[in-house]
C-alpha cells in the first residue's frame, strides 16, 4: 500500500472506494459518478494497493482567504473528500493520507485545514484523534414527500408537485427542526491549525 498523488486512471477505483466508504455513514446516498475537478490548486492523494484505491483525500486550497474555505482571515484547505475502503479501516490509512496532505498544504502556504462532517460519532472521533477542533455547525435536512413537505414549499409551476427537498438550517430553533422532520443531520465544521502558536 502506498500513498501517492491521484492519477486520471484511478478514477473508477476512486469512485468505488468512495461509495463503499460512505455506505454505512450519514452520507450513504451522496454518490458521485465522476471525480470532482477543482477550480483552485488542490492536493489529491490516494492510498493504493496495486491498482486498487483503498483510501482517498482531496483538499482544495484557498488562493486568498475565503476563496474556498470559511475563514475570511486565513488561507486554508478544504477537505472535500476523505474516505477509506471499509475493508481497510483502522490500519492508519486516513492518518497517513492526512500526514502527507498536511506537509504538502503547509508547503503551499495553507494556515489551516477545514472539514465538514455529519453526525457519525466515530467519524467525529477520527477528526478529534487527528487534532481537529469543532468550530461551527448547522443542520442539513432531507424532507421526503407527504406530511413533512406540507406548508414548507409551494410550486409556482402548474402540475409540478415537489416530492422531496434538501435544505440547510442555520437558525437557532434546532428543537423545532428536530421535532418536525425525521432526517436531520447536524453537520459540524472541524478545523486543524497548521501554524505553530506564537
Ligand atoms: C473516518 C475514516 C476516514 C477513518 O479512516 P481509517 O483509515 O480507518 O482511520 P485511521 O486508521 O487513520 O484511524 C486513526 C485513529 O482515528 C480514530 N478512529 C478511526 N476510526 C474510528 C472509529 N470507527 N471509532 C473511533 N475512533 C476511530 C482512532 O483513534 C484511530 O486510531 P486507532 O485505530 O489506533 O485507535 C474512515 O473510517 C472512513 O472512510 N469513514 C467513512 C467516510 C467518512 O465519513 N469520511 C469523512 C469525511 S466527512
Amino acid at each position: 500500500m502506498i500513498i501517492r498523488p491521484y492519477e486520471e486512471t484511478d478514477e473508477q477505483s476512486w469512485l468505488r472506494c468512495r461509495v463503499l466508504a460512505f455506505l454505512d455513514t450519514a452520507y450513504y446516498d451522496n454518490v458521485l459518478r465522476e471525480k470532482e475537478r477543482y477550480e483552485h490548486p488542490a492536493i489529491e492523494l490516494v492510498a493504493a494497493e496495486g491498482e486498487k484505491i483503498v483510501g482517498l483525500l482531496d483538499i482544495e486550497l484557498d488562493t486568498e482567504p475565503g476563496s474556498v474555505c470559511s475563514n475570511g482571515e486565513k488561507t486554508g484547505g478544504m477537505i472535500w473528500h476523505l474516505a477509506v475502503h471499509p475493508d481497510y479501516r483502522r490500519q492508519g490509512i486516513a492518518r497517513m493520507l492526512l500526514n502527507e496532505a498536511v506537509q504538502r498544504a503547509k508547503a503551499l502556504g495553507a494556515e489551516y485545514l477545514e472539514a465538514w462532517t455529519r453526525d457519525d460519532e466515530w467519524v467525529r472521533e477520527w477528526y478529534a484523534s487527528a487534532g481537529f477542533q469543532p468550530v461551527d455547525s448547522y443542520f442539513q435536512v432531507h424532507i421526503d414527500g407527504g406530511e413533512e413537505l406540507k406548508d414548507i414549499v409551494e410550486s409556482r409551476v402548474p402540475l409540478l408537485r415537489p416530492v422531496s427537498l434538501f435544505a440547510h438550517y442555520t437558525g437557532s430553533d434546532k428543537a423545532y427542526i428536530l421535532s418536525k422532520f425525521t432526517r436531520v443531520h447536524e453537520t459540524v465544521r472541524y478545523d486543524l491549525e497548521l501554524t505553530e502558536p506564537q
